[in-house]
């Protein structure tokens, strides 16, 4: 079901706040992928031809003001994109932009996450940020699976308010994969987000016929390598649902590990991960068996890097799946790529755009997909 767009409601003169996700990848202060940002842009034209455009998001996971994760160099990104000045509020309190601005006025507020009332939903900074906006939009479809005060408690304080393209978009493609899948259906999990990602899994895991896992998820938690099983709770009962439900679960069976996760580190081959060291990637035989599995498959749906791809020596892992996924071997099957990071890889290897469909998503494509509704998209009023 389609939510009230941007274009069934009258924007023209408003002042509008758009919830983006620009949480980007960015290593050493650049911008390694802008997707999620160049993918926002007909929504903040649209919007910007009409109105005064208030743009907001979330950049990592700052706990309180962090100058690193600070939405400064997003700011000049945009500026690139959309060749025009964007105004930057750092101070969530001061309303002053509201006084003079225009029409065709682009401004963007710092991370919202140096305010904690963000992550807690607090309704006393939904109001604030809520303070003299005409027309709330959600653009941000890669974060409406948090129930955080932009996404979520903001929609309590402005009366008008609908999807941006964007998230119309990303809804009406992923309902394709939760409906009705062509099976084989392969999940390949991966990236670092265990603490949201593993629980997931649980209910992720009756969706699909097989399972991949790599990245750290498959190191950190499934203890992979090693001989001695696991004690993680969830895991266990995410096994026992596998085997009653008949899922296949592939984990990998070597790593490339190191000390440091850095350029130019020294990096070897194993098949169990002695301490101190990190499994930052996929070794070859694990890339065959994920080949293996893959050859098969009628859909894949593929979230979070299989390595720490943002370094040349823990890539390999990934950019061989995604060629692989690419190739003609793979032409019958509907593949999906979803999250920053996994979508980041996919365009630095320069095979973004083979895959059949691109997901802004991370973490709210695998909550829809598991058939969770998502807060930031439940809250919105339907199309009539
Ligand atoms: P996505 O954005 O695609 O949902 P995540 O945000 O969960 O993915 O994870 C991306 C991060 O995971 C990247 O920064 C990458 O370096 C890291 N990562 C993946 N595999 C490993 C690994 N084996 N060891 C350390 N970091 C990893
Ligand atoms: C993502 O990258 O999946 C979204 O931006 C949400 O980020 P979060 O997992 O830190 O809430
Ligand atoms: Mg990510």
């Amino acid at each position: 079901m389609s939510k009230l767009a941007l274009n069934d409601i009258d924007i023209s003169g408003k002042k509008v706040f758009v919830r983006v996700d620009f949480n980007v990848p960015i290593v050493d202060g650049e911008i390694i992928d802008s997707t999620r940002i160049e993918e926002s842009i007909e929504t903040i034209k649209y919007v910007s031809g009409k109105a005064v455009c208030f743009l907001a998001s979330h950049l990592g996971r700052p706990k309180g003001v962090d100058a690193k994760l600070s939405l400064e160099s997003v700011r000049n990104e945009l500026c690139r994109l959309l060749n025009k000045d964007i105004n930057f509020i750092t101070d969530f309190s001061d309303k002053s932009c509201l006084q003079n601005c225009r029409k065709g006025d682009i401004f963007l507020f710092e991370n919202l996450r140096f305010n904690s009332g963000e992550e807690s939903n607090s309704e006393e900074f939904a109001k604030l940020l809520a303070q003299g906006m005409d027309v709330y939009v959600n653009e941000a479809f890669s974060a409406s699976h948090r129930k955080h005060a932009s996404v979520h408690a903001i929609t309590r304080f402005i009366s008008v308010k609908c999807a941006g393209f964007l998230l119309n978009k990303e809804i009406l493609s992923l309902e394709n994969l939760l409906h009705s899948p062509k099976r084989p259906f392969v999940l390949i999990l991966g990236g670092a987000k265990i603490n949201d990602k593993v629980p997931l899994l649980k209910s992720l895991i009756g969706k699909v016929d097989t399972l991949l896992i790599g990245g750290a998820v498959a190191f950190r938690t499934f203890n992979a390598l090693g001989k001695g099983g696991t004690t993680d709770k969830d895991v266990i009962e995410i096994m026992e649902i596998a085997k009653k439900k008949g899922v296949k679960i592939i984990l990998p069976c070597d790593a490339v590990i190191t000390k440091e996760l850095k350029s130019g580190a020294i990096t070897s081959v194993v098949e169990d991960v002695p301490d101190g060291y990190i499994a930052a990637d996929i070794g070859p035989k694990s890339i065959k068996k994920f080949e293996e599995e893959l050859k098969s498959a009628r859909t894949v749906f593929w979230n979070g890097p299989l390595g720490a791809y943002e370094y040349d020596d823990f890539s390999y892992g990934s950019h061989k799946i995604a060629s692989f996924l690419t190739s003609h071997e793979m032409a019958g099957a509907f593949t999906v790529a979803g999250g920053g990071d996994v979508v980041g890889a996919l365009g630095g290897f320069g095979l973004k755009n083979k895959f059949r469909h691109v997901s802004t998503g991370g973490g709210a494509c695998l909550e829809f997909l598991s058939g969770d509704k998502l807060p930031g998209f439940e809250v919105l009023p339907d199309k009539k």
